[in-house]
């Protein structure tokens, strides 16, 4: 039934067309933001109250309404109604219903322009805790893993190509790199998170004598907005924190991506936990890697998510305007994304067994110590385009000859440079290669082990 809308209804003759109530409700996207809404509430009635706006028994009477509601609306017995727009009026005129004439109280000075984004920075303070902590879960089992790999050989790729021999455990602390990175980026969005809007009103200010700072500490916020006019129509925390979410999708994306390529019959470098693979409904055979297939595809929406919320800013005029409803929908659906592809790549993680012998007999093909052959001319004087050069023959004669690049006879070395020497098939070694590269952050296993023990620091284990 449409409603005229008793919170602004007075200066209005005509009801709201039905087509313009329903177009413009949001409750079925906002009603996530109930409790934010009613601690918000809450904490502005206590304000009204010190600021001598209403008096001890209005705020008892308001609490305990406020408290009723939110039980009803945990034991899903709360009727959620489209004509009263959103969250805000929903919760709003159920108080006037539970407790009568207080609850009229209680929007005096606060506009919903300043209670929606003091919903929404709770609301996402709350996420970016949960973000962070699927985060670290998935971090855990990187570092526990990579420690348990850091002597197994594998093939180093770039362009896809064989490259230099590597050890799992370094892969696995790049993935924990880029994920460590996401973690300080929530971090650090959660100190712009912490600033309250609350006292903002529609846009120019509260004439009630609210203490902002007070009201701002009792939430949980750590500072105050300094321009009410920027407070209600600033959103850059919304998008802060859908470019961090679509980031770590980027990387959740490429993590899945070298699961899916690893886990294919042609690599056999991981076997995914099969509770987490399915069938194919017509290919017996098939175990088909469909999580990492749906984090790396649900990354997707999240870099749509980011965009959705640059381009409803840009041309925004200040300050509030009602384009700024759109925001949580793409927010929700990102926070959504971020929860349920970290957890499923835990555990994918956590349950992946890595084939030794695969990723072994990759390393003892593709010629994958040219570079190392390079680097020892180098050592014996040779400048290293030249090496290069030297190198590039050797795995030429060695392609021709079919065979590898260690199987090569020291006479044809030496016809290719005089100073090549017996001890050069030490470098011809895989085992020996990773060793070789102990730069800090390079391969070595003495260097994966200080990356796992300052990893293992960070997330105090
Ligand atoms: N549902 C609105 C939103 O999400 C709340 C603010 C409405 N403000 C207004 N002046 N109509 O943005």
């Amino acid at each position: 039934m449409v409603k005229k809308n008793t919170s602004w209804g007075g200066r209005f003759k005509k009801q709201t067309a039905e087509k313009a109530q329903k177009f413009s409700s949001s409750i079925n996207v906002d009603k996530k933001l109930y409790k934010e809404d009613i601690s918000g509430s809450v904490a502005y009635a206590e304000a009204l109250q010190s600021a001598g706006v209403i008096n001890k028994s209005e705020l008892a009477k308001i609490k305990s309404g406020l408290k009723q509601i939110k039980q009803k609306i945990e034991s899903d017995k709360f009727n959620w109604q489209e004509a009263l727009e959103d969250v805000h009026m929903n919760i709003e005129s159920a108080l006037e219903k539970i407790i009568g004439s207080a609850a009229k109280k209680l929007h005096t000075g606060r506009s919903r322009n300043d209670q929606v984004v003091t919903d929404l920075k709770l609301h996402l303070l709350e996420k970016s805790k949960e973000i962070k902590s699927c985060i670290t879960d998935l971090l855990e089992v990187l570092v526990l893993k990579a420690e348990s790999e850091v002597d197994t050989l594998m093939p180093g790729f770039t362009h896809m190509q064989i490259a230099q021999p590597i050890t799992l455990g370094h892969h696995l602390m790049a993935w924990f790199e880029m994920l460590s990175r996401d973690l300080d980026r929530f971090e650090e969005c959660e100190i712009r998170l912490k600033i309250s809007p609350l006292g903002s009103g529609a846009l120019a200010g509260n004439k009630f004598k609210i203490n902002r700072m007070k009201l701002a500490k009792s939430l949980g916020f750590s500072e105050i907005t300094k321009n009410s006019i920027d407070a209600v129509s600033d959103r850059d925390y919304v998008i802060e924190m859908l470019f961090n979410i679509s980031l770590m999708g980027v990387h959740l994306s490429r993590i899945s991506e070298e699961l899916i390529i690893w886990s294919s019959s042609q690599f056999d470098y991981v076997d995914l936990p099969e509770e987490l693979c399915t069938g194919s409904s017509i290919m017996p055979q098939k175990k088909n890697p469909d999580m990492a297939e749906l984090v790396r595809g649900g990354s997707s929406k999240t870099i749509g998510n980011l965009v959705t919320l640059l381009s409803l800013i840009k041309n925004q005029p200040l300050s509030y305007n009602r384009d700024n409803q759109e925001d949580k929908s793409p927010l929700f659906d990102s926070i959504e994304y971020a929860l349920g592809s970290l957890d499923i790549t835990t555990a994918m993680i956590a349950g992946a067994e890595f084939n030794h012998d695969s990723m072994l007999t990759d390393v003892y093909d593709g010629h994958i110590c040219a570079t190392d052959l390079a680097e020892y001319l180098v050592m014996k004087g040779i400048p290293f385009r030249d090496a290069h050069a030297i190198s590039g023959k050797a795995v030429q004669l060695a392609e021709t000859s079919d065979l590898l690049l260690s199987e090569l006879s020291l006479k044809d070395l030496k016809k290719l440079n005089a100073l090549i020497k017996k001890d050069v098939f030490k470098h011809l070694d895989p085992l020996k290669s990773i060793t070789s590269k102990s730069s800090i952050g390079g391969t070595a296993p003495s260097q994966v082990l200080k990356q796992i023990a300052h990893a293992k620091d960070k997330l105090k284990l």
